[in-house]
């Protein structure tokens, strides 16, 4: 297995039409989402990938930390440009491509929590950020300058080889691949792997094709009992489907229906 993990070993050999077009590799960084923003707002192109060996400041959704031992994971974001309608479902496209990234490097049989953390034997191996800022929708700026304008960045946190089992208050809760497998698992073929599938399935969404039937079948939430909480609120009920746009659809216990947005709740099965 080549321990090279460079930007050079990143790029080699890539044969992307746009994600990993440009890569930044930083030994240590406060957290490649602030990196990826910056770029993107200086003009970065879209697929322009942010990775650290390190963090020291990695944040998860909601502002949670999310910590990753340096030299073990992956931890990285990617510059996006599109429109707002492909931006709000892209994290469609980075959970099927994780889960069969993970599948076809390990042979492991990854499932997806909604909205987007990827399990396996229900324990979080992977967790999914995306930040955004949409662009102005003026009539006065031209369709290139809203583009340019208009970016999201989504984030990647993937435990390759740590084993997060000894330090964590819930063992029961988090994995690595190399737990699951029992050996060492190559980051760069794992990363190469990720950036090959997102590539084509991001190029389906542009193209207008869906990957909700695909993205469905990667739930394990769907049908379980579940709790949600949104701001000050508690929603209970059963996560009955999930709708076009990536929303979960709650049966509540008295009957009744209720739409959640991925951005706005954390769900506890
Ligand atoms: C979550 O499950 O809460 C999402 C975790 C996302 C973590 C990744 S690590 C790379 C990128 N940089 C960050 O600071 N966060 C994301």
């Amino acid at each position: 297995m080549t321990t090279d993990f460079s930007a050079r070993a990143i790029k080699n050999d890539l044969g992307t039409t746009v994600m990993g077009c440009r890569v930044r590799l930083f030994a240590k960084t406060k957290s490649t989402m602030d990196v990826a923003r910056r770029m993107a707002e200086s003009g970065a192109a879209e697929g322009t990938l942010v990775i650290a060996d390190a963090q020291t400041a990695g944040r998860g959704r909601f502002n949670r930390p999310w910590a990753s031992p340096p030299g073990t994971n992956l931890t990285f974001s990617i510059v996006l440009r599109s429109s707002p309608e492909l931006l709000r479902i892209v994290n469609m496209a980075a959970t099927v491509a994780l889960v069969r990234c993970i599948r076809d490097v390990t042979g492991l049989s990854a499932t997806a929590k909604w909205p987007n953390d990827v399990r396996i034997g229900g324990k979080k191996v992977c967790g999914v950020l995306m930040e955004g800022v949409l662009g102005s929708s003026s009539t006065n700026s031209s369709r290139k300058e809203r583009e340019q304008d208009r970016y999201a960045v989504l984030g990647i946190g993937l435990n390759v080889n740590y084993d997060p089992t000894p330090v964590l208050k819930h063992p029961a809760e988090a994995t690595s691949l190399a737990t699951e497998l029992g050996r060492v698992v190559s980051r760069l073929d794992v990363l190469k792997a990720f950036l090959r599938t997102f590539d084509v399935l991001y190029r389906t969404l542009d193209a207008g094709g869906s990957l909700y039937e695909e993205w469905r079948s990667c739930l394990d939430t769907l049908g379980q009992h579940v709790r949600v909480h949104w701001g000050n609120q508690i929603e209970e009920g059963v996560a009955s489907d999930v709708d076009h746009n990536g929303d979960l659809i709650l049966r509540r216990d008295d009957g009744s229906t209720v739409f959640l947005n991925a951005g706005e709740v954390t769900l506890q099965l």
